[in-house]
């Protein structure tokens, strides 16, 4: 099936001017992905896939092309100096700053099979425990609807949970199989899993004293993170943090949250 520059020329447009994603230099990975999905659905040629997601943009192809083309890698305790500061900087900060509220509101904005807004429900559990009535909101986002099915059924093979703590695994995780565990129902329902689209405006309601936005802005190009940058800004508590990849930067002169350490921002007016 040959994939000719025209259609590909379609496909990084529709890609990029719908959900931000640069796919202009991926051809291989593009075709590798695609011609799969094609062949195994019964397409003749990218043509007729381009046709019927053109015919209907709301429809399930539309939605498919996305489960397949993103790029979902993520696993447990990626990147752990953001935990660590979390532990020791940010939560303590929101423990002062919502004292009369009691309520801490995280949002893990890509967050693709489940395993960082985990960690975060973990962490978070852990360090409120003896404050009973604090409110944990979690909402853990992705555009990809194939991500956020398993990330709500928090399925995770043995390998993969091996890089959390035993206490963790051993309070949250429930072995379902030889080789398969599950995240508890305890930890599951203190995450809110929805499809989101960070090209979107955001509308979820209060303001987010912790944002993780890892890993995904690699893939945006720089008004597209500017302009998310700025929509997240003002959808923070003054004094909240933001985590990225530790491989990512902000351009100073292209946000307004200032520099803390590498990979951590701070929203402070
Ligand atoms: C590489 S994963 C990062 C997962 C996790 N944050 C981490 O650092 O391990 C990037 C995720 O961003 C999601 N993504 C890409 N573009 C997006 C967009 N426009 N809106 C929401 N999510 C997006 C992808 O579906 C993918 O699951």
């Amino acid at each position: 099936m040959q994939l000719t520059d025209r259609e590909f020329a379609w496909i990084v447009s529709y890609i990029h001017t719908n959900y931000g994603i640069n796919l202009s230099q991926k051809r291989v990975l593009v075709t590798g992905r695609l011609q799969n999905y094609l062949l195994r659905n019964g397409y003749k040629s990218y043509g007729e896939y381009i046709a019927r997601i053109e015919k209907n943009p709301k429809g399930q192809e539309a939605v498919n092309l996305i489960n397949v083309l993103t790029t979902n890698h993520t696993y447990f305790m990626r990147e752990p100096v953001h935990f660590e500061y979390m532990k020791n900087v940010a939560l303590p900060w929101v423990k002062q700053c919502a004292a009369s509220k009691r309520d801490v509101r995280v949002w893990s904005a890509a967050a693709s099979t489940g395993e960082e807004p985990y960690v975060v429900a973990m962490l978070l559990m852990e360090f409120f425990k003896l404050d009973t009535n604090w409110d944990i909101q979690i909402l853990a986002t992705d555009l990809s609807t194939r991500v956020l099915k398993h990330a709500m059924e928090g399925k995770y093979l043995a390998e993969q949970i091996a890089p959390l703590p035993d206490r963790w695994k051993k309070s949250y995780f429930k072995r379902i199989s030889e080789e398969e565990y599950q995240v508890k129902n305890e930890l599951r329902k203190q995450v809110v899993f929805r499809q989101f689209n960070l090209m979107d405006d955001i509308k979820f309601k209060g303001l987010f004293h912790i944002v993780f936005l890892r890993n995904v802005m690699i893939y945006f190009d720089d008004n597209t993170k500017k302009a998310l940058l700025e929509r997240i800004y003002d959808h923070m508590e003054n004094g909240g943090y933001i985590f990225i990849g530790t491989t990512e930067s902000i351009d100073k002169t292209a946000t307004q949250f200032k520099y803390v350490q590498p990979s951590v921002y701070r929203k402070i007016n």
